[in-house]
């Protein structure tokens, strides 16, 4: 992704909590759009290859939720996990981390990582299509800074991670405050 380009619009099929659909399972359809996400703030997307995954379920989403206060204070106003996975899978997830300050977004069908030209093959695992890991700064929809990790392809035997770590987009930030 080049900087400066805006992410692409897509519609995500999301399920809130209302408690006016009544019974156990009080959830319904909540379409939320690029713009409701990214419009008039400056926030970090990370995309990862998995919902419950080893990694990102140990390291990268814990740490991103922990570091949330720190990457206010650099001027971050939103924190956002977007996976291959769709809304239940990925609400699931998230109650199971017990997030407060990253906000999970479905891409069930794949489409934003496809047009963020970031959809790879991971049938090796039986995982079928799903997103190279990257983050990124977006600001009001265009992307301030990209964090992709190395060796982008089909079918990767190994899961790099460490670019696209909240340590090191921390420090990125961090380094830049210094020099303006
Ligand atoms: C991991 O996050 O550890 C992982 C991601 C994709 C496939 C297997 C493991």
């Amino acid at each position: 992704m080049i900087v400066g380009r805006k992410v692409p619009s897509v519609t995500f099929r999301t399920r809130i909590r209302d408690e006016a659909v009544g019974g156990p399972n009080p959830y319904r359809w909540q379409d939320m759009t690029s713009a409701d996400y990214f419009a008039g703030k400056r926030v970090i997307l990370f995309s990862l290859p998995g919902a419950f995954t080893p990694t990102c379920s140990t390291y990268q989403l814990p740490d991103f939720e922990k570091l949330a206060g720190e990457f206010k204070a650099q001027g971050i106003d939103a924190i956002y996990c977007i996976s291959v996975n769709d809304a239940f899978v990925m609400n699931a997830w998230g109650k199971s981390q017990n997030l407060e300050n990253v906000k999970l977004i479905p891409d069930g069908s794949g489409e934003f990582t496809r047009k963020m030209g970031m959809l790879v093959a991971k049938d090796n695992l039986g995982f079928g299509m799903r997103s190279w890991r990257y983050a990124a700064i977006i600001n009001d929809g265009a992307v301030e800074q990209w964090f992709e990790e190395e060796g982008y392809s089909d079918n990767c035997d190994s899961d790099p991670y460490g670019v696209s770590s909240p340590q090191n987009i921390l420090e990125a930030l961090k380094s830049e405050k210094l020099a303006a």
